[in-house]
């Protein structure tokens, strides 16, 4: 079973992906804007895995090209099934896919599926504030700036504010929910 985008599907991420994750992990242009900032190898990705397999408030998907290509995973974390909330996290890791639309369409797949069939009421996110790229993805999903945490992150010899955004079933479903 996958979720289906128009040029993408979501599925499970699977263990013989991990070497495709330290590909991306070790890349210092896909990390910049992460929180990760120390080489990864392939022993800690897979303990990385392990520890997924047995939380249940996290649900990462491989984001595949309808050709099937692995291009990035998108997850949506530490779900609440109280408040109905969850924070939203993604990474294309194959750089020659990026500013094409697939991470647009990925967010806006996971939130179709976050807000009709998971029932969520609201998703959030973080995003370092010179990361224009991912802010204006977001903001073509339907994400308003919430908050700014000043100073939160430190990398490159300074700090950089991160921003809180977030969306509403509410205003994804008016927007067409799509
Ligand atoms: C952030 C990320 C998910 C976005 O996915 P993507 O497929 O590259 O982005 P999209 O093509 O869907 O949308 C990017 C938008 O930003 C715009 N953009 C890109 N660079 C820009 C810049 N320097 N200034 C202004 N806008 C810019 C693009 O033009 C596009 O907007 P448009 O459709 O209105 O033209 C992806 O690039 C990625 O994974 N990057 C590395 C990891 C990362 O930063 N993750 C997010 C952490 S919060």
């Amino acid at each position: 079973m996958a979720i289906l985008g128009r040029r993408i599907r979501l599925r499970a991420i699977e263990r013989s992906d991990i070497p495709t994750f330290v590909r991306w992990l070790n890349d210092p242009e896909v990390i910049k804007n992460l929180l990760l900032y120390l080489p990864i190898s392939q022993a800690q990705e897979e303990q990385w895995f392990e520890d997924y397999l047995q939380d249940t408030n996290r649900h990462i998907f491989g984001i595949e090209t309808l050709e099937g290509k692995l291009i990035g995973n998108v997850a949506l974390e530490r779900v609440n099934w109280k408040d109905r909330c969850a924070e939203l996290g993604i990474v294309i890791g194959e750089k020659d896919h990026w500013n094409k639309g697939y991470g647009t369409e990925a967010v806006r797949t996971l939130l179709g599926f976050a807000f009709r069939e998971m029932n969520l009421h609201r998703v959030s996110l973080r995003v370092f504030d010179d990361n224009v790229r991912a802010i204006r993805c977001y903001e073509k999903c339907g994400f308003q700036q919430e908050g700014c945490l000043r100073e939160a992150e430190f990398s490159n010899g300074r700090y950089r504010d991160e921003l809180v955004m977030g969306i509403l079933r509410s205003e994804f479903l008016e927007n067409g929910g799509r």
